[in-house]
């Protein structure tokens, strides 16, 4: 596999490379870069990535650093939070990490999400890196510098935007993902091809069998392309004042479904079922026909993501959709496509039109 490399930019300067690979060779030479002799590097991981690769990753880098420590968090959203922050504080400190410590994200997106936000506030900010493990991560949350964790029940309430020094991809890091994970990132890759890019959409679906099959070559390209439509998005606008909204596409609805399920289903099986749900609301808004809407719908069934769902309350995830926390002053902004391939941010959705398409997902027992 060709190493492919993306340079994300602000103006004319390059903020930092997205390396998508296989393997590890090409990361001494950004360490190398990066003053890595003299510097003290923390790798920060988590309970399952660690036996599959933290020691690996240690290996690899020694004789590139300074000196090399590994931390390591306990797995899953629920651990993203203030407390699993304030014991990284801690080891850091016990360490003797300096400013010129370099953090190394290892892991998930909750583990680049957390390792962000612990570089942008431990001695007021130091240097880190991604190294995204699962899909989930490699095509949307290791890029664009969003960083944080979750709040009591409010989902990425607090954190804050942070770039990394690099963004470093081993697509080989993808064969212990199970089935499941990999399905859910698979859900931001669809997002891309629905909200900007139709042809995407459609070698998506002609790929099917590679995609299936994780053909290093096809996901190498898959990964690329989604990458490419994240940079361009978080170039254009990098905090969040207009068109990064696109990126939220199936989401306010996603988020609320993935909150009134405590967290149980995975986010992309969410986001799936909010892109159903958004799809539908552009439909009735007279943007699509209901074709298209039907194509849309059951083109996430062969990936392995649901188009429907039960035992949910629908009144509950509209109240949800008011606690999210890209509603200002209850004006909903809710990303709306006109046909596969271009989306627009729309405030003219009700509440009726989010009851009505939940109804299209909520599957109740003894109707048809
Ligand atoms: N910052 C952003 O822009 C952004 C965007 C989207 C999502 N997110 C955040 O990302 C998080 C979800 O990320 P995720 O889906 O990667 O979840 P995750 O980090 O919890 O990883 C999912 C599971 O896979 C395991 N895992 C990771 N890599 C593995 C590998 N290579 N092989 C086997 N198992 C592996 C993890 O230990 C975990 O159990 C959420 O917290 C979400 O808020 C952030
Ligand atoms: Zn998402």
């Amino acid at each position: 596999m060709e190493t492919k490399i993306l340079p994300v930019k602000q103006g004319s300067k390059t903020l930092y490379d997205i390396v998508i690979t296989e393997g590890m060779k090409d990361l001494h030479a950004y360490l190398e870069n990066f003053g890595s002799k003299e510097r003290t590097v923390v790798i920060i991981t988590d309970s399952n990535v660690d036996p599959l690769y933290g020691e690996k990753l240690v290996k690899s880098i020694t004789k590139d650093c300074k000196e090399v420590i590994k931390f390591v968090l306990p797995a899953g959203e629920t651990n993203k939070n203030l407390s699993t922050i304030e014991s990284a504080y801690e080891f850091l400190i016990e360490n003797h990490v300096t400013r010129s410590g370099l953090l190394i994200a290892l892991g998930g997106g909750v583990v680049g999400d957390m390792t962000g936000f612990i570089a942008a506030t431990y001695l007021r900010g130091i240097d880190y890196i991604q190294i995204p493990t699962t899909l989930l991560a490699q095509v949307d949350s290791s890029v664009g510098g969003k960083t944080g964790v979750d709040f009591k029940q409010y989902k990425n309430m607090i954190g804050a935007f942070n770039m990394p020094l690099l963004v470093y991809m081993d697509l080989g890091m993808l064969k212990s993902l199970d089935d499941r994970q990999f399905a859910s990132g698979f859900a931001e890759t669809m997002k891309y091809g629905l909200i900007k890019d139709a042809k995407f959409y459609s070698w998506l679906i002609e790929n099917y069998y590679e995609i299936e099959e994780r053909d290093p070559e096809i996901l190498s390209q898959m990964i690329y392309t989604s990458c490419d439509w994240k940079r361009k998005v978080v170039e254009k606008d990098p905090t969040e004042k207009g068109d990064r909204a696109l990126l939220n596409f199936g989401h306010t609805i996603g988020h609320a479904i993935e909150k009134a399920k405590n967290f149980e289903m995975l986010h992309g099986e969410c986001v799936a079922l909010g892109s159903v749900c958004a799809a539908f609301i552009s439909y009735k808004h007279g943007y699509m026909d209901k074709d298209e809407f039907l194509e849309i719908r059951d083109m996430f069934v062969p990936f392995h993501l649901p188009i429907s769902i039960t035992d949910l309350d629908e009144q509950e995830v509209l109240r949800n959709t008011y606690s999210d926390k890209k509603v200002s002053d209850k004006e909903r902004k809710f990303i709306l496509l006109k046909h596969i391939g271009r989306s627009f941010i729309d405030t003219t959705v009700t509440d009726e039109d989010i009851l009505d398409a939940l109804k299209e997902v909520i599957y109740k027992p003894g109707e048809d």
